[in-house]
């Protein structure tokens, strides 16, 4: 373990690690993987390209010795990596880790939240964008009705995972869905999370028009609710938190749009074929897989890791100028998960 953090080019400390370990997922969410795009002949990652888990195992342990402290399994869709609880076994054995969690659609929790518990995995986000069937149908671009992931809602939250409700507010498409969701969740004690539409990738026809904004949101709540503010708990966390007055229960938003936090961002992306990504809207990554394959031994791989992240300056949300749509080659939400 290192004594001192290491830090970016403006003293972020390097704390989480978002690792993607598929780029494939079941659902075709119209801001995510439009089906025009992501059709049948969309060329994925094959099996001989992505890391294996001894490979993420080894990578990850090198992480967590330059202080990343927190890890999330991403997609994709991440329950749709064959054998991933063999993954999660691995990775909650690792000395210094303190928290691993897993951001799903939430649709094969029926099938596999019982072994996830069991391996010890403990928190679970899971994205939801509407109640309405129409609406959930629609917006998951392969049909598939809310009721599927409120079961798996339930399972989980029966089991005892911590829960999280992700829900991408897009306006004019679920934004009249916003008051229903909070209801819903309110009630079941579950935090659910408002997350402005973001300019990720270059395919989901992002623009400013579409996105309903903290404030928005916030004011068509407040009309319905009794809120107050919930500090922070750490440094950089991503979302903005307020509880119910009468309720415990809380929500949240995650602002990268109208209030971005980059000032404070402290992840580090790995993609499922091992390339590394210092910011969500990067187009240029450090390809870890060929380290790895062509045999260089831990402390080279860490002295890579050291650089890479002491030459960080990525800031693209605190840069972007909001009503405008940057042209520039970023990848895709579905390759780094969020
Ligand atoms: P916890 O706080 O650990 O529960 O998870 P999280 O909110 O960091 O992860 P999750 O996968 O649930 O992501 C929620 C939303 O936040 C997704 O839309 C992510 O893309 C977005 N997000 C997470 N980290 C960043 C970031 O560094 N930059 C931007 N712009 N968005 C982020
Ligand atoms: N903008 C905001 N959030 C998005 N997500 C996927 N694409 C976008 C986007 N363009 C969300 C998913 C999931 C999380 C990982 O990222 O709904 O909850
Ligand atoms: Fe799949 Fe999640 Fe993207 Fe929807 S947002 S297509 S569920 S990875
Ligand atoms: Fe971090 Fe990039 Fe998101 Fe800013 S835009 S918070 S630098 S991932």
């Amino acid at each position: 373990m290192l004594n001192k953090p290491i830090i970016d080019r403006i003293n972020r400390p390097l704390h989480d690690l978002r690792i993607s370990v598929t780029d494939r997922c079941n659902l075709r969410c119209e801001y995510c993987m439009p089906s025009e795009i992501f059709g049948p002949d969309y060329q994925f990652l094959c099996k001989d390209q992505l890391l294996s888990f001894n490979e993420i195992e080894r990578l990850a342990k090198l992480f967590v010795e330059l202080g990343v402290k927190k890890i999330r399994l991403t997609g994709g869709e991440p329950l749709l990596r064959q054998n991933i609880t063999d993954l999660i076994k691995k990775l909650i054995n690792i000395n210094g880790l303190s928290d691993i969690g897993l951001t799903t659609n939430g649709i094969f929790l029926p099938k596999i939240a019982k072994e996830l518990y069991k391996t010890g995995l403990r928190r679970l986000n899971i994205s939801m964008d509407a109640l309405n069937d129409d609406i959930f149908k629609r917006m998951n671009g392969r049909g598939v009705s809310s009721k599927a992931v409120l079961k798996g809602i339930n399972i989980a939250q029966e089991l005892g995972f911590q829960i999280k409700v992700n829900m991408v507010v897009q306006k004019g498409i679920n934004d009249q869905e916003i008051i229903p969701m909070a209801e819903y969740f309110r009630e079941k004690g579950i935090t659910l999370r408002f997350i402005e539409f973001m300019d990720v990738g270059n395919t989901n026809g992002w623009n400013y028009e579409k996105v309903k904004t903290k404030k928005d949101i916030y004011q068509l709540l407040s009309g319905h609710f009794d809120l107050e503010p919930v500090e922070s708990t750490y440094y950089g966390e991503v979302a903005k938190r307020y509880k119910y007055s009468d309720k415990n229960a809380e929500i949240g938003f995650i602002t990268s749009v109208s209030e971005s936090f980059c000032s404070s961002c402290t992840r580090a992306r790995m993609s499922a074929d091992g390339m590394l990504y210092t910011c969500l809207f990067a187009n240029k990554g450090f390809d870890l897989k060929t380290l790895l394959r062509n045999g260089l031994d831990d402390a080279a791989i860490r002295e890579e890791l050291i650089s890479i992240w002491n030459h960080r300056h990525d800031q693209y949300s605190d840069q972007r100028i909001s009503n405008h749509v940057d042209k520039r080659q970023k990848i895709e939400m579905s390759y780094i998960g969020g």
